[in-house]
């Protein structure tokens, strides 16, 4: 539990190693306002590329070398003044992975005497949101409509009450992210697939005079989007993708315009559904306030999209660079929560299934 009183000045560690990216961050609370002092980040993306997704293990080692390193650059600062909270994601997550970061804020925890909050990975991609709100703001933000859209995760949340959380639906199967990530590998792109499919769609316009005929038609089903309920289904999507590819002379599923069509339909298929789900929800619940995250919001064309789509709703979504994992998640969330009993460090454990 936070020692200080929330109207002082606060200072807070994040600690992030859910997935393959090593977050430390450094965030402090003055006069109602959040402040990034320190966001670092050591990205494993090119390491895992090869094998076209996450190993575990090799994640894990090297969240075990970039800790310290990057931690070593922003000690100076916290012997200076030492953290009066810490945060560190628990889950959801990869458990190896999960481990190295709690063992790790447990050792500092103790060093400095703070109090260590167990974040929530999914609950911290929404909370994002108010980094560059006053705090005064951010807890009026409700009822709200909150897409979590991830590699992990995609589900669509009910905030009736700040900080109370309903899930309304979630997929079945893969989730947006991992449909990306798999789609691209179908067509030869590298890991992680979300970025490279964006950057192929972007070059649509340059090919848009010169599609072949037998690529007028490339279509792909949208899962879901007439079902009255709020789950989704991605695994199907690249089913279909895979089926495409296949049934295709080689020449042709290899060439640059396949690609871009190809590539341009996944990024449609994927958001219609997901702006239709959040669309009917929203009318339902007659909900004003939609705040969006996880690192598929760092998707311009999504973006864009949600902005057009939602015109007549307060709508949030997270700067580019803060919806893909990072240290502030953490951060965030400890904030937001500080309120809660520090559990005995000893008996602070991983939740890789952790949910809403
Ligand atoms: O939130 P995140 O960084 O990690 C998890 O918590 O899973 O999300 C990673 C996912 C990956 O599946 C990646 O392909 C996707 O976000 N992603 C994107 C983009 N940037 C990352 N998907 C679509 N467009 C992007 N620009
Ligand atoms: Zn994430």
């Amino acid at each position: 539990m936070l020692k200080k009183k929330p109207s002082s000045k606060i200072k807070i560690l994040g600690i992030e190693t859910s997935c393959d990216e090593t977050g430390i961050a450094i965030l402090e609370v003055e006069k109602g306002k959040f402040k990034i002092k320190e966001n670092l980040v050591a990205s494993q993306a090119k390491l895992h590329a090869k094998y076209g997704g996450v190993y575990p293990n090799l994640a894990k080692r090297e969240h075990q070398k970039n800790l310290p390193k990057l931690f070593s650059l922003i000690e100076k600062s916290l012997l200076k003044s030492p953290p009066d909270l810490i945060g560190v994601t628990v889950g959801p997550g990869l458990d190896p992975c999960l481990w190295q970061g709690i063992e790790f804020a447990k050792k500092i925890a103790k060093e400095f005497n703070s109090p260590l909050v167990c974040a929530d990975h999914l609950i911290g991609h929404l909370l994002a949101n108010f980094l560059d709100f006053s705090i005064e703001k951010a807890k009026k933000f409700h009822p709200a409509l909150g897409l979590l859209v991830s590699g992990g995760h995609t589900q669509l949340v009910l905030m009736e009450k700040f900080l109370k959380f309903k899930v309304l639906g979630e997929t079945r199967d893969d989730a947006a992210g991992e449909c990306f990530d798999k789609c691209a590998r179908i067509l030869g792109l590298s890991y992680p697939g979300g970025p490279e499919i964006e950057k192929l769609a972007k070059k649509f316009p340059e090919i848009s005079s010169k599609i072949p005929k037998n690529l007028k038609n490339l279509k792909l089903p949208r899962p879901m989007i007439n079902q009255k309920n709020y789950d989704f289904s991605f695994a199907g999507l690249k089913t279909a993708v895979l089926y495409d590819f296949m049934k295709r002379p080689k020449k042709e599923r290899e060439s640059e315009i396949y690609k871009i069509l190809m590539a341009k339909e996944i990024q449609s298929a994927v958001f219609d559904v997901l702006i239709e789900k959040t669309k009917r929800a929203q009318k339902e619940f007659k909900i004003k306030k939609l705040f969006f995250g996880g690192g598929v919001l760092a998707n311009e064309t999504l973006r864009k999209r949600i902005k057009k789509e939602f015109k007549k709703c307060q709508v949030l979504i997270p700067k580019k660079e803060f919806c893909l994992d990072n240290g502030l998640l953490p951060a965030t969330f400890a904030f937001f929560y500080s309120y809660q009993k520090t559990t005995d460090l000893e008996k602070i454990k991983s939740s890789p299934n952790l949910s809403f």
